[in-house]
């Protein structure tokens, strides 16, 4: 279909984040480290990507990862989503106190396909967390790059739908082109009140592999377009196992059994990431 009023960058960078043919992503998150330092299975972030980008459609990251940890032979392979919040650490009680840290030019010279900015809806740094996703997008849409929004949730927020939808609808309003949430009971309400708009789903601490990938399963149940996960992936004891099963619910719609199939199949070679 031809649609003479297509915005032809944002959408050819959208394509390369979402599969156009099944309108499904497995993004892979390791941007952890911007706030949480050498974190486990980031240790040698080199090695975490030379042996998970193969798996992944799209990668979640820092700039400083993608000039350090992305081999030569594998640098415009997978397509960037590039994280452009941060400045602040664990070492802090308040990690809202968020504010852009990367250009939108710098961005671009990166070849990032879409950059990443956290809001935390209801911390002190509320506002100027909404800001930097509106400056963002602001800047970024000039360009035709999308905006992700990351619902960052505080130790003290609830992760209930009436939470989360409040904060996807605002990244929607806001401009996002994709949004990040944590998966709740009801979802597909969450799905629904921010629809067209696609949704993926976090992943937050190490569960279990049956239960990340239930997660996983009732995510796209419920209407999201994949999932953006980081620490079920590569804390995982069989982290390419982890995921090749994702991967097999979100493109191929397997049920959690046959996923665990697949991840079993996987474990005689798996070894744990640093
Ligand atoms: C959060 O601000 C970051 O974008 C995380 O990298 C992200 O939420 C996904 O990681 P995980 O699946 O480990 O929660």
């Amino acid at each position: 279909m031809v649609n003479a009023y297509l915005d032809t960058g944002i959408q050819s960078r959208m394509n390369r984040i979402i599969n156009p043919k099944d309108n499904r992503v497995v993004m892979f998150a390791i941007d952890h480290p911007y706030f949480q330092g050498p974190t486990t299975g980031l240790r040698n972030m080199s090695k975490t990507i030379k042996t998970l980008l193969p798996y992944c459609d799209c990668l979640m990251t820092t700039r400083g990862a993608v000039r350090n940890n992305i081999a030569l032979e594998d640098v415009g392979k997978k397509p960037i989503m590039l994280r452009v919040t941060g400045g602040n650490s664990v070492l802090n009680e308040e990690l809202s106190d968020e504010k852009l840290t990367v250009t939108i030019k710098e961005s671009i010279r990166m070849d990032a396909a879409g950059v990443a900015v956290s809001v935390y809806i209801g911390s002190v740094n509320q506002q100027q967390t909404i800001i930097n996703l509106t400056e963002m997008i602001n800047q970024a849409e000039e360009y035709g790059i999308p905006v992700l929004a990351v619902t960052a949730v505080g130790k003290n927020m609830a992760r209930d739908l009436r939470y989360l939808a409040l904060a996807s609808r605002i990244c929607q309003d806001a401009g996002a082109r994709i949004i990040k949430t944590y998966y709740c009971e009801d979802f597909s309400k969450l799905v629904d009140y921010v629809s067209p708009t696609p949704v993926v789903v976090a992943g937050g601490k190490y569960t279990s592999p049956p239960d990340s990938l239930q997660m996983v399963h009732n995510s796209m149940e419920a209407g999201a377009v994949g999932v953006d996960f980081g620490r079920n992936i590569f804390q995982d004891d069989n982290p390419v196992g982890m995921i090749k099963s994702i991967g097999s619910i979100v493109h191929e719609n397997y049920t959690v059994n046959e996923a665990l199939e697949i991840y079993n199949a996987c474990l005689p070679a798996a070894s744990k990431l640093d």
